[in-house]
């Protein structure tokens, strides 16, 4: 195996040829396994083709709906782009056990997205303090032209506040910026805003101050652009009887509370979260990666790693509520590029950047009450393999008439990856 130069100058076909012949030599089809999944339309293809660099193919992603979600007294069908089993079905599920008991309710805390230009200076503190306030208005000023037209949407920048973080690293100081970004998740107008913040920091600073600008970059981590969602009942209305009912109110709080006091619980019940809101995240098009991130950070705000979502039984009333930071945007990006991404737009009506939240919200509440539904009643399993079931038949090349004969007998039997190959065999022979 060789290393490359150039290769981004190459065609796409070149390309294709390289990474075979040095990678997949071995790999019978590998070109025509990485050109199927090229899209007919040309320019469709060119379209995707462009979205990155070094492109040679499509990597396909299920995109399903989960249809029933009243939220906020609408009813919406939820697009989730996913390729785990057992999701969508478990956001379905809970979408159809909260409809006749009020639906899901949101609220929008806030939407205030954080940048910083991170710099160093090594003099008086309050000498920079003075120069900075003496100057505040001209960051605005010179940042107009990058203003202007999110100021016409209802955005722009809030506050530019100068922090002092000498204490935990020496000469380091930042300004701690804030902005309202509208409909747009907001990443290149924070990232030019603080850019031109830095520029502007140099110019109006005494030369002898030697500032030196480290960097300036939008944070991921935004505690304060804070959805809230919740579903409550009776408590008598958990189940089909009162014992049930009680029982599995009890059992759920006690999940979540493990969840608040054991990190490695933690993770693995905000992963389940994670996949109700990254598959909405993804299907609406926008950036996956920063909303992991700064939900992780936000979990972890308090010093240790604990629940996004929370349990409260109280006067007979069983509350279940998720608060999370979900910094998206329904505008810009590839809002306005991926046809399937408008498409998952249009099935929400379009919604602003604060509906997407609440939306994103919710799937996340869904998933967890699915999941954590199930941990403590049936275990996870069986509905896991119930829906694993078709990957299973798909990986031993199942006919259609094998796959219905195991739908049929794992309905009551227990679907585990031994049983499924056994009754393939037994099928075949
Ligand atoms: C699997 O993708 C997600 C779960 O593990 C979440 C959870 O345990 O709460 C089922």
């Amino acid at each position: 195996m060789t290393k490359i130069s150039g290769f981004s100058k190459l065609s796409k076909d070149e390309k294709i040829n390289w990474v075979c012949e040095q990678y997949l030599k071995d790999t019978p089809y590998a070109k025509d396994i990485i050109e199927q999944y090229w899209n007919s339309d040309e320019k469709l293809q060119k379209l995707h083709d462009e979205f990155a660099e070094n492109t040679i193919s499509n990597y396909y992603l299920p995109f399903g709906v989960a249809p029933n979600f009243t939220i906020d007294g609408k009813v919406y069908c939820i697009p989730m782009v996913i390729e785990e089993s057992s999701v969508i079905a478990a956001a379905s599920k809970a979408a159809k056990f909260w409809d006749d008991k009020g639906g899901f309710k949101t609220e929008v805390v806030s939407m205030t997205k954080v940048g910083q230009v991170h710099f160093t200076f090594k003099g008086e503190y309050d000498d920079l303090k003075y120069h900075f306030e003496q100057n505040l208005q001209q960051f605005f000023d010179d940042a107009k032209s990058i203003t202007t037209n999110m100021e016409k949407r209802g955005g722009g920048i809030k506050n530019i506040e100068l922090v002092d973080k000498t204490q935990q690293l020496d000469n380091y100081y930042q300004l701690h910026c804030t902005f309202d970004t509208a409909d747009a998740m907001g990443a290149n107008f924070i990232n030019s805003c603080l850019e031109q913040f830095g520029k502007t920091l140099e110019k109006v600073m005494p030369t002898e101050f030697n500032i030196e600008v480290i960097m300036c970059i939008l944070s991921n981590y935004v505690p304060d652009c804070l959805v809230r969602a919740e579903v409550s009942c009776p408590v008598r209305n958990l189940a089909d009887n009162e014992k049930d009912a009680l029982n599995f109110a009890k059992r759920f709080k006690y999940a979540v509370e493990i969840a608040n006091v054991e990190p490695f619980r933690a993770v693995t019940h905000n992963k389940g979260i994670m996949n109700g809101i990254d598959a909405v995240v993804l299907a609406t098009g926008n950036d996956f990666r920063a909303v992991e991130a700064g939900v992780h950070a936000y979990a972890a705000k308090e010093g240790h790693y604990k629940s996004l979502t929370h349990v409260e039984v109280k006067d007979e009333i069983f509350r279940f509520w998720i608060k999370v930071p979900i910094a998206v945007g329904t505008v810009g990006g590839l809002t306005a590029l991926h046809p399937l991404v408008k498409i998952a737009l249009k099935m929400l009506d379009n919604p602003s950047a604060e509906t997407l939240m609440r939306i994103i919200a919710v799937a996340g509440l869904a998933q967890n009450f699915g999941a954590v539904h199930s941990l403590v009643t049936t275990g996870i399993q069986k509905g896991h393999m119930k829906m694993h079931l078709l990957n299973i038949l798909n990986q031993f090349d199942a006919t259609n008439q094998e796959k219905e004969q195991a739908i049929e007998y794992f309905k009551t039997h227990t679907a585990t990856h031994n049983h499924v190959v056994e009754f393939i065999k037994s099928v075949r022979s």
